[in-house]
């Protein structure tokens, strides 16, 4: 099958697939229709940018018409309105440490991480696995697992301790955790599922819920005992793990934070 093909009566010849191909894999063809340079398929890193802007819906890519993708409201995009409501979610995001009993709805889960499948990754690499803990039993093993991974290591023996009285310092009573991980071979793993960590925090805010990075658990995540129990194939580790539920309390306002440090060039 051919990667890119082209709608001869709906392209107007605009070049613009051409110009935004972040590896350059399109020409003009004779007739002055785009296509791909003769095996330049290799280099194509499905980013899917040529399909995405063409603004006549005449670029077929991968066997899949635009009419199937997702559709962008670009009326919403450059609204003042817009910008006011993101800039309240990224404030009024908060890191939640204290979380109601109830689990989240399989729906809600799977809705926000089917959104973060949108973020940018190291050419496009999309290397990332989501694995959801969802049951606070087995919440409460990993817990104690981390908890003995603590005991080793001096900076966070309290952790332990805490967990002993019995305190959840590490995941907090959440009734989920969502854990990023991909292969170490992967273009830019960390970055990557750091990325996808983030903006699933920010999505569930947007969603009413909470979440909060569970920091000491991925520090954790690499020791034998942890790999055993996440079931972590063998090339991959943990880059990213965000505690999920909904808040006990709301927040009422930003706290405050350093001002800007900006140079200018
Ligand atoms: C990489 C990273 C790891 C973190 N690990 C933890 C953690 O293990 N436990 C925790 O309670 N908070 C953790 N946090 C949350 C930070 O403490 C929190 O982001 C910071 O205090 C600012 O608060 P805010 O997120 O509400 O603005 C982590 C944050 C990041 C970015
Ligand atoms: S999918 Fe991306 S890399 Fe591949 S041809 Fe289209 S714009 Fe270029």
């Amino acid at each position: 099958m051919e990667l890119i093909t082209i709608d001869r009566g709906l392209c107007k010849k605009d070049g613009i697939c051409k110009a935004v191909c972040p590896m350059q894999l399109l020409q003009v063809g004779e007739e002055g229709f785009p296509e791909m340079i003769p095996g330049a398929e290799r280099f194509c890193i499905a980013c899917g940018h040529c399909q995405a802007v063409c603004p006549r819906s005449a670029l077929t890519y991968a066997g899949v018409a635009p009419q199937e993708c997702t559709p962008i409201d670009r009326n919403k995009a450059g609204n003042l309105e817009n910008l006011e409501n993101l800039e309240n979610l990224i404030k009024g995001r908060r890191s939640i440490r204290k979380y109601k009993k109830g689990a989240v709805p399989h729906e809600t889960l799977e809705r926000l991480l089917d959104m973060v499948r949108w973020v940018p990754s190291a050419r496009n690499g999309q290397p990332l696995h989501w694995l959801m803990v969802e049951d606070r039993e087995k919440l409460d093993r990993l817990a104690g697992l981390v908890a003995d991974w603590t005991r080793k290591n001096e900076h966070y023996s309290q952790m332990a301790t805490a967990w002993d009285q019995g305190f959840d310092a590490i995941f907090r009573g959440a009734p989920h955790l969502a854990v990023a991980h991909a292969s170490v071979d992967a273009v830019r793993p960390a970055l990557d599922c750091v990325i996808a960590t983030t903006t699933l925090d920010l999505a569930a805010s947007a969603m009413g819920l909470g979440g909060c990075w569970a920091g000491v658990f991925i520090e954790a995540a690499d020791s034998e005992p942890l790999r055993e129990f996440l079931h972590l194939p063998e090339d991959h580790k943990v880059y990213g793990a965000l505690m999920l539920g909904y808040p006990s309390f709301n927040y009422q306002r930003a706290p405050q934070r350093k001002a800007i440090k900006l140079s200018w060039l």
